[in-house]
């Protein structure tokens, strides 16, 4: 039994507690957006940043955003100080609610259903970080908002069901032979020494960590470019990163079964996972 605190439109209680409607939207429709944010001892990690994301998912999908950020930083606090651990990762949840009918429309004053709870932040063991992680590539056959952050994942949740039973740790969506990024994660790549990106547009989730990865290569001097990567790209390079919240930099050094590059994580790799705890700690020091 879960007992850890949650919040449930308006209230907190255990986990286990919490109770919706099987006629809310999210449940029918997959009607809502989330946002999941790392907590780094007790503090959550670029929360403004997640709140403005959740921001724009809300707006794309015609969802009033229930909550102000200051409100949203209330609510998530109290959880985050309830939970019996330091190192968390707080989901969020909105969804369109429940009426007393199924129908697609939008429904005429139903409130909202928020949804908030915590779970221990699972880090990568150092033993899979030095080996790298394998990965495998499918057709995105997503539809044209992977900018939204929202709950309907089953394209994303069928394609990392895949990997897994290939033995890996993601899969790779590839669309019109352009890389796009993994079904939870977002993908860098790296060749001859420079970086690359993909293009932050309506074809992926806008990652937080992503932002990061790119703001520590301006600011250590690291060579780095945002466009397209072919799919031919993807397979000739040097490096290839996964990115999330969750994963943080975690080099993929096998793809489709084939070494990417040596085989073994590369050295940029190494570099940046570094950065990125230097730059955690500067942060969660700074408060
Ligand atoms: N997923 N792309 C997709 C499809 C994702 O689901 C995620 C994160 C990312 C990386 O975004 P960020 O750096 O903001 O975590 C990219 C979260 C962790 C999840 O659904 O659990």
């Amino acid at each position: 039994m879960n007992t850890t605190t949650c919040y449930l439109n308006g209230q907190y209680l255990p986990l286990c507690d919490a109770r919706i409607s099987p006629l809310d939207r999210g449940f029918l429709f997959g009607d809502g957006g989330y946002e999941v944010v790392p907590v780094y001892s007790r503090r959550p990690f670029r929360i403004g940043e997640h709140l403005k994301r959740l921001q724009h998912t809300l707006d794309g999908i015609r969802l009033p955003n229930p909550h102000t950020l200051a409100e949203w930083t209330e609510k998530i606090e109290h959880i985050v100080a309830a939970a019996p651990f330091a190192d968390q990762s707080v989901y969020l949840q909105v969804t369109r609610g429940a009426d007393d009918k199924r129908d697609h429309a939008f429904p005429k004053d139903v409130a909202p259903t928020v949804f908030i709870f915590t779970a221990p932040l699972v880090t990568t063991p150092d033993a899979v970080r030095a080996t790298g992680v394998a990965a495998v590539t499918a057709a995105d056959t997503r539809w044209a908002r992977c900018d939204l952050k929202v709950v309907a994942l089953l394209a994303n949740v069928v394609a990392r069901q895949a990997a897994v039973e290939q033995g890996c740790a993601e899969t790779i969506f590839i669309r019109d032979g352009v890389m796009i990024e993994g079904a939870a994660s977002n993908i860098f790549v790296v060749k001859d020494g420079v970086l690359l990106a993909p293009v932050k547009d309506q074809r992926m989730l806008p990652g937080i960590t992503y932002d990061v990865v790119l703001e520590l290569a301006a600011k250590h001097g690291v060579p780095h470019a945002v466009r397209d990567i072919p799919e031919a790209e993807l397979r000739g390079a040097d490096e290839v990163w996964m990115t999330s919240s969750t994963k943080e930099v975690l080099p993929i050094t096998t793809l489709d079964g084939r070494p990417v590059g040596s085989g073994q994580p590369g050295p940029l790799a190494q570099r940046m996972h570094g950065w990125y705890q230097q730059f955690k700690d500067e942060v969660m020091r700074r408060g």
